[in-house]
């Protein structure tokens, strides 16, 4: 694992952005991971504007998201499928039916969970996956108590998240927040080829703990991505101020980054 400190969230959302861009550009057939929540807007404006400056194109690039809350259609501005249309689809030249989010409103969610799957695998496997952290440590809404190896299923959330994402995007209404979501699971997301996880504010400090120097356990489902060989945590210096071996990590990545 691999994990880059940056001053602010700015500079390490235009590192993981690059990043992104250059894969695209080396196979423009790339499939992509990404993930919602309000960590990667910023990554997500930088990716546009490559688009918009000619840098790159997604004409052909497939994309899976990691997760949606279960209830809510894609018109609701509150669903995943709505914040990617938004923050990252209209904004870039992908094809929306090229863009894969797990439907909320599915009758059969366990027949969606699996037909996801199935998706993934015939598109070739994830080349690069975009991941956000809980500050309970989860990755996409697999909460702590998961099965490292879960595959994509129907999931519950901890109040600690319902909480955050209240106080994020329910004008703190804790009610409003749906209770279970379709996530794609641990071990679904540990087969992308590239992993790039995105970490900023304080209120992570104690997951990103967890997760690059932890034990790996279902605790912190984050802490998976130990046994990744290809995982690249971008944080700013809040977010990486507990990790024990810090300067140690920036110097590395730093160096291989070429930065
Ligand atoms: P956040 O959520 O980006 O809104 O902090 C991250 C997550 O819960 O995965």
């Amino acid at each position: 694992m691999e994990v880059v400190i940056c001053k602010t969230k700015e500079e390490a959302s235009k590192l993981a952005a690059a990043m992104i861009t250059a894969q695209v550009k080396k196979n423009p057939k790339t499939v992509l991971g990404l993930a919602t929540g309000s960590t990667p807007v910023l990554m997500y404006s930088e990716m546009a504007k490559a688009v918009a400056a000619g840098e790159v194109s997604y004409k052909e690039v497939k994309s899976w998201n990691l997760d949606e809350y279960e209830g809510l259609p894609g018109t609701h501005d509150q669903s995943y499928r709505y914040f990617m249309n938004e923050n990252l689809f209209k904004k870039i030249d992908i094809k929306i039916e090229n863009t894969h989010v797990l439907n909320g409103l599915a009758p059969d969610p366990v027949a969606e969970c699996q037909a996801y799957e199935d998706q993934i695998k015939a598109a070739g496997g994830i080349d690069i996956q975009v991941l956000g952290i809980g500050s309970d440590g989860h990755i996409a809404f697999n909460e702590p108590g998961t099965s490292l190896k879960s595959r994509t299923s129907v999931v519950y959330l901890t109040p600690s998240t319902i909480a955050d994402n209240a106080r994020l995007f329910f004008h703190g209404d804790m009610q409003a927040v749906p209770k279970r979501a379709l996530s794609m699971g641990v071990g679904t997301i540990c087969e992308a080829k590239k992993i790039i996880m995105l970490a900023f504010g304080a209120n992570k400090q104690d997951a990103i703990k967890g997760c690059v120097e932890g034990g790996m356990s279902e605790f912190c489902t984050a802490s998976a991505l130990q046994a990744h060989n290809d995982a690249w945590i971008f944080c700013d210096e809040a977010a990486a101020a507990k990790l024990q071996l810090k300067d140690y990590y920036a110097w590395r990545s730093a160096t291989k980054l070429g930065l």
